[in-house]
């Protein structure tokens, strides 16, 4: 049987954080699917398909990753694809009243797959896109936050003229 996990998320844009949890992810299922998905509460900065080639260019040489976006319910497509784990990664406290309201919300639409927590690594303890996203704005350095393939991507878009 293959052991497949989706990875959902924003990914606006994808950070250093998100790739650890992506690469250990990798390392714990058959194949994992990474999933730019929507939060009704954020307004992207890049398009889905801006966030997929980024997120395809640092996961090229992870053999057992895929990216796919998605317009409608985690649970549906999890479902739909048959994977077994959610993965999500966890920094802080402060993520945890959140993450574990969408764990159960995704539990009860759909009981057939797990969420699976990975505890963040401490130097992406503090690390979000929109901390990235702010400090890029102001022209500050984000190369210790973001893959280097993507860094001037990043840059480019979101600087302050
Ligand atoms: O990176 P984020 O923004 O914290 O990820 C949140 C995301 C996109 C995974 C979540 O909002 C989501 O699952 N969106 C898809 C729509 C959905 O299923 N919403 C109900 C979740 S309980």
């Amino acid at each position: 049987m293959r052991r497949i996990a989706v990875c959902p998320g924003s990914f606006d844009p994808v950070t250093l954080g998100h790739l650890d949890i992506i690469q250990r992810a990798s390392k714990l299922f058959d194949k994992v699917i990474v999933l730019i998905s929507v939060n009704a509460a954020k307004t992207p900065s890049f398009s889905a398909t801006e966030r997929m080639l980024m997120i395809q260019s640092v996961t090229e040489n992870l053999d057992n990753v895929v990216i796919d976006i998605l317009d409608g319910l985690l649970a549906d497509y999890v479902r739909d694809v048959g994977a077994i784990a959610i993965v999500k990664g966890l920094r802080a406290v402060s993520d945890f009243e959140y993450e574990f309201q969408m764990a159960l919300a995704n539990k009860k639409l759909y009981a057939g797959a797990e969420t699976v927590f990975l505890t963040t690594s401490a130097e992406n303890m503090y690390l979000s896109s929109s901390v990235v996203k702010q400090i890029a704005s102001f022209g500050g350095d984000i190369s210790h936050f973001v893959p280097a393939e993507i860094l001037t991507d990043i840059q480019d878009r979101l600087v302050k003229e």
